[in-house]
């Protein structure tokens, strides 16, 4: 074996899941990010294959964003890869020996899986690729029960199911170095919640959305539209204080009927804290409180690391605000003085954004960030319509499908500005959000595309079996 490369120029092999196609590069970059490590992969990059290569960073970078990561199933160092076996061989052949040694020394132990995808292989044809790779020297004597050191031969057969070929398109072998955390998705399923609600976010989307915000051990997170809480327990698993607010009294106070099949009304101690108390993270609780996300309570500081919510569209629940028709104005400074709201109006779709990102401007700390979700009907779709702020800089925008007609799209912004830097106040006041403008008949139209789905073209987004929300 040829000695070309040192430990300090490892390339990496991801092997990612296959659903949420979208959400996975931004989820890696984020948790890059947050190492403060580029994303740079392989030239021959293809952001929808199951297999990434990645350069420019260490083993420890793997094992910190593996620890995080809902999209990426396994991470190896890459040995060798090629088109065909002898490809493949000659890789290995030229990977540096110093890379290798310390793992096939005569004293350890090793296992060496193989693993197909779009195929399934016959148990003598797993040994056959296993005995293939005899020129290998591995020293140490093999066991399969614990063994120090995991290896793994990876035989990419392509994406299309219908369309399987003899021989894989690309081989890769490498040494196994740390899981994701798709346990997460089960671990944590709405399912087994103890508190929930019509609109609850699924655990896969709630955590990759926690990635994207960059969270961390240490911050302080907050959702305007809160619900369930279920973004809390995802931000509260990596590390953050979690709080928020809900414009319904019932849903804040675990009062009312219950979401759950069986059960007429929620019991005692269904409520967002519970939910942490599930999870052992009740000490991450701050706190939730009944308040309307229209008209802020908070300071004008700036207060969150990240504000990470999914707003309402008026699909499942309303969308409402307090105060009356008749006095819809907003004072010029911003500060209500009516001590008491009784009713409420419509809040229009376009107000939900443009509140939460002049929001956002204003209570998240500089290099904070805002991640929810923006509802879009397809036909009418074109990057234009995601509303803009001259403080927030687009970092990430990902489409989950919903139907032929409907999608919903999780946007990522960064603050990089304080409001009182920016040229254009009046461009701050007003972000840029006319695809919603005309409430109503965005919300026809949304309606109708979702009932223009067909039970063919049916395609409610699954998280590992999973059913995602749609709010
Ligand atoms: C899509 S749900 C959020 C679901 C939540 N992520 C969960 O996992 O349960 C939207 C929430 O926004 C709340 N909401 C509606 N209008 C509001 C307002 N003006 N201020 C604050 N909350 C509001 C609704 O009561 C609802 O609970």
């Amino acid at each position: 074996m040829a000695a070309q490369c040192g430990r300090s120029c490892l390339r990496y092999l991801l092997h990612l899941a296959q659903d949420n196609l979208d959400f996975r590069l931004p989820e890696i970059k984020s948790l890059l990010a947050l190492r403060g490590k580029p994303f740079s992969p392989e030239e021959n990059f293809k952001e929808k294959s199951p297999f990434w290569i990645l350069n420019g960073i260490c083993e420890d970078d793997v094992r910190g964003f593996m620890a995080r990561s809902v999209c990426a199933k396994s991470a190896f160092e890459l040995w060798g890869h090629g088109q065909t076996q002898s490809d493949l061989k000659t890789s290995l052949m030229n990977y540096a020996l110093e890379n290798m040694t310390q793992y096939m020394q005569k004293d350890s132990t090793y296992r060496i899986n193989v693993y197909t995808f779009n195929k399934t292989l016959e148990f003598a044809e797993r040994i056959k690729r296993i005995d293939a790779l005899e020129y290998i020297p591995f020293e140490g004597t093999v066991s399969l029960k614990s063994p120090q050191h995991v290896f793994c031969l990876l035989e990419d057969y392509g994406t299309d199911p219908n369309d399987i070929p003899e021989n894989p398109y690309y081989i890769y072998f490498g040494r196994w170095i740390a899981d994701g955390q798709r346990e997460l998705i089960r671990s944590h399923s709405v399912k087994n919640r103890h508190f929930i609600g019509n609109t609850s976010m699924d655990a896969g989307l709630s955590f990759i959305m926690a990635n994207h915000a960059k969270v961390k051990e240490n911050d302080l997170v907050y959702d305007p539209f809160v619900g369930t809480g279920s973004l809390l327990v995802a931000c509260s698993h990596f590390g953050a204080y979690v709080c928020g607010i809900d414009i319904d009294y019932n849903i804040i106070h675990g009062k009312g009927r219950s979401s759950r099949k069986n059960q007429k009304w929620r019991g005692p101690d269904e409520n967002i804290r519970a939910n942490l108390r599930q999870y052992d993270k009740e000490k991450m609780y701050v706190d939730v409180m009944v308040s309307d996300a229209s008209k802020s309570v908070w300071r004008k500081n700036p207060l969150f690391d990240a504000i990470i919510t999914d707003p309402p569209y008026g699909i499942r629940e309303s969308t409402r605000r307090t105060g009356s028709h008749k006095e819809i104005t907003k004072p010029a400074d911003g500060i209500y003085v009516e001590s008491h709201v009784a009713v409420s109006q419509v809040y229009y779709l376009s107000d939900i954004f443009t509140d939460l990102l002049n929001f956002s401007a204003h209570h998240l700390v500089m290099g904070g960030r805002l991640v929810y979700w923006l509802p879009v009907y397809r036909p009418e779709y074109c990057e234009a319509a995601i509303p803009l702020h001259p403080c927030l800089q687009l970092i990430s925008n990902c489409e989950q499908t919903l139907s032929s007609h409907t999608s919903r799209r999780l946007i990522t912004m960064e603050k990089i500005k304080e409001p009182e830097e920016c040229d254009s106040l009046a461009q701050m006041a007003e972000p840029h959000v006319s695809l919603y403008q005309g409430h109503n008949a965005f919300r026809e139209k949304y309606f109708s595309g979702q009932n223009k789905r067909g039970a063919k073209e049916d395609n409610k987004p699954q998280v590992n079996g999973e059913e995602a929300n749609d709010s």
